[in-house]
């Protein structure tokens, strides 16, 4: 396959980088390519950021046949634009698309193509401290056809939206809500994959959420509703007494890439991280023992975001007095010093653009 690419005739104004938020603005250029089953995946291209002709019977649009990604590129001080962990973000986007029946990319011409068009886009990475250019590749089903099947047709997209912090808290602690009501996936299900439906799941409590001041819900696991799962946008993590507590990757939580990243760097610090079960009635004990010290999420979007605050029914737990801790602060900096170059990469997550 060959990469075809066609300028803009005409580039937008850059916003300001101390006004950028999270997710508003679009690049000049995105990446384009199509599959049908004659040609399969075929026709991949940069050419200008712009709508996508559809059908009003276009299968994603009833359906929800599509699966996504975020990752980030990132400017150094010294000026190179890099991305983090890329690969990582390519090959769970082929197993999403396993579970939605979508057809499998070849990951390295992906990645190849992105790395041109961050190229062709490399003014739009701003440069302000902890800002950076989101990557949102995305694949939807095309047939124009309203009977419940995979589609046979598909668009295959990346658009770049230059970004600040996603929580408007910044780095600072946000309060969660544990819904009691609602699930957002179960074993078995698609809470593993990146798609639509459970961002969609999420709505409606993440609305009861801000409704009584609150950033984000817990979720619970889909069964029982006793288990701790994800926080729909982060994965998280408990700092008990020395330990480093998560979830356990149990096919209704997403495989956080950044998850990982803070897994290899514990690992490599000699914390002990332990990956498990932990049910929301054990959290409140390690609460109410004094022996829960911190609590964080962690994502592309949010990287690591310390919680202050969690809600559950009647009970209130003000973790680490609302303050950001010291485990969520040596993540968050490692990270952070990787991603725009203040550190070594000695794990290999750094793939170079410019
Ligand atoms: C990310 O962290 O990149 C996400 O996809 C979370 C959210 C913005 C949907």
């Amino acid at each position: 396959m060959r990469l075809t690419v066609k300028k803009a005739d005409k580039l937008k104004p850059k916003p300001d980088d101390s006004k950028l938020g999270f997710g508003s603005f679009f690049t000049d250029h995105m990446f384009n390519m199509d599959y049908n089953p004659e040609e399969g995946w075929h026709n991949p291209r940069i050419e200008p950021y712009a709508s996508i002709d559809m059908d009003p019977a276009t299968m994603v649009l009833h359906y929800g046949q599509t699966v996504f990604e975020g990752l980030k590129a990132f400017r150094t001080d010294s000026g190179n634009i890099r991305l983090f962990r890329p690969k990582n973000n390519f090959s769970r986007m082929n197993c999403s698309s396993h579970a939605l029946c979508i057809p499998e990319f070849d990951e390295a011409f992906v990645l190849d193509s992105l790395k041109k068009l961050v190229a062709i886009e490399k003014d739009w990475v701003p440069k302000a401290p902890e800002t950076s250019l989101y990557i949102r590749p995305t694949i939807i089903a095309m047939d124009a056809f309203l009977g419940v099947r995979a589609s046979n047709t598909y668009r295959f997209f990346i658009i770049l939206s230059p970004v600040g912090a996603y929580y408007s808290e910044g780095f600072n602690p946000v309060k969660i809500w544990v819904t009691k009501d609602h699930v957002r996936a179960v074993r078995g299900g698609l809470g593993e994959s990146k798609t639509a439906g459970n961002y969609a799941a999420s709505l409606y409590a993440g609305e009861e959420a801000h409704r009584n001041g609150y950033t984000q819900v817990l979720w619970l696991d889909g069964v029982e509703q006793k288990y701790i799962e994800e926080v729909g946008s982060m994965n998280i993590f408990f700092v008990i007494d020395e330990d480093l507590v998560t979830p356990k990757l149990n096919g209704s939580i997403l495989p956080g890439i950044t998850r990982n990243s803070v897994i290899s760097l514990a690992k490599l610090w000699n914390l002990k991280v332990v990956e498990r079960e932990i049910s929301i009635d054990e959290l409140i004990d390690t609460f109410d023992s004094g022996k829960l010290k911190e609590i964080f999420g962690s994502g592309t979007a949010a990287v690591i975001s310390p919680v202050g605050e969690i809600k559950y029914g009647d009970k209130v737990l003000v973790v680490g007095n609302d303050k950001v801790g010291p485990v969520a602060n040596r993540f968050f900096k490692a990270i952070t010093d990787i991603q725009y170059g203040r550190a070594e990469d000695n794990l290999g997550w750094i793939e170079p653009v410019l």
